[in-house]
């Protein structure tokens, strides 16, 4: 098993090789709700398997479940060709479409975080590479005085940030990387998602300034995509990704 510090670093690395790390792993979050986060981890996801790492999949508070099960966990388990059950996937799953504190409590569910931590530790310390989907944005609340970021923390993942493309990413995306960089979080990389179709001419000039700022930062960019339509396989570095994600 792979125990990893407070700062991230593995203790007892496992072996190491030209695919990647056991026990490596990244947690996606995005700047706001519906910015593209399930989409670009299931790129990941492809992406990794493509390259013949065994990945696991976890979304592991998702809100807004209908009578259909959670659809995140479900789209990241397909992507990962997993077998695992999706209440493994997904253990705490609330009907209210509302941050997963407030979805809790309306459901009358004391979300416990150590039984949601063990389920994601045993996970990464099983798999080569561990992918956690966060619920909306870095400082949603999990439960109270817990949000996303303190699980990130407390699993020492690396963040993956998924950034709209359209007018406000600039704000969004630095409020989002300094909140984690003030934390204390490493971030793998900035994904922009063009969620919203194409750009006017001004909001096009806005997302190159983020370009330029972030550099290297920026992992890959999904364009405008047709409805069901997956990434193109190279859309994500996902070589640079996993050498950030050890
Ligand atoms: N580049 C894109 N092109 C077309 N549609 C996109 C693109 N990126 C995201 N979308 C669409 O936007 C919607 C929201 O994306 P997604 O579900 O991945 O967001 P999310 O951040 O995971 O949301 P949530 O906060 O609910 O988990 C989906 O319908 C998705 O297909
Ligand atoms: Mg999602």
């Amino acid at each position: 098993m792979t125990h990893l510090s407070a700062r991230g670093e593995p203790q007892a690395r496992e072996k190491r090789n030209a695919r990647g790390v056991s026990g490596a792993g990244c947690f996606v979050t995005g700047t706001d709700t519906g910015v593209g986060k399930t989409l670009v981890g299931c790129a990941i996801v492809r992406a990794l398997r493509a390259r013949g790492l065994d990945v696991a999949v976890r979304k592991p508070i998702e809100t807004g479940v209908g009578a259909d099960g959670p659809l995140d966990a479900q789209a990241l388990r397909e992507a990962a060709g997993s077998r695992e059950p999706l209440d493994a996937i997904c253990p705490v799953a609330l009907p209210l479409p509302a941050a997963p504190s407030v979805a809790a409590v309306e459901a009358g569910h004391d979300v416990s975080i150590e039984r949601v931590l063990t389920n994601l530790r045993a996970a990464i310390a099983a798999h080569t590479f561990t992918l956690v989907e966060g619920a909306g944005g870095l400082l949603v609340p999990i439960a109270a005085g817990y949000t996303m970021a303190d699980l990130a923390r407390d699993l020492a993942l690396p963040l993956v940030v998924v950034a709209r493309a359209r007018l406000g990413t600039l704000n969004h995306t630095h409020l989002t990387l300094d909140a984690a960089r003030a934390r204390g979080l490493r971030i793998a990389g900035v994904v922009i998602s063009h969620g919203d179709g194409a750009l006017s001419a001004a909001d096009a000039k806005n997302l190159a300034w983020l370009r330029s700022e972030l550099g290297t930062l920026i992992v890959g960019e999904i364009p405008p995509l047709a409805p069901g339509a997956t990434p193109a396989a190279d859309a994500i570095d996902v070589e640079t990704l996993l050498g950030r994600c050890g």
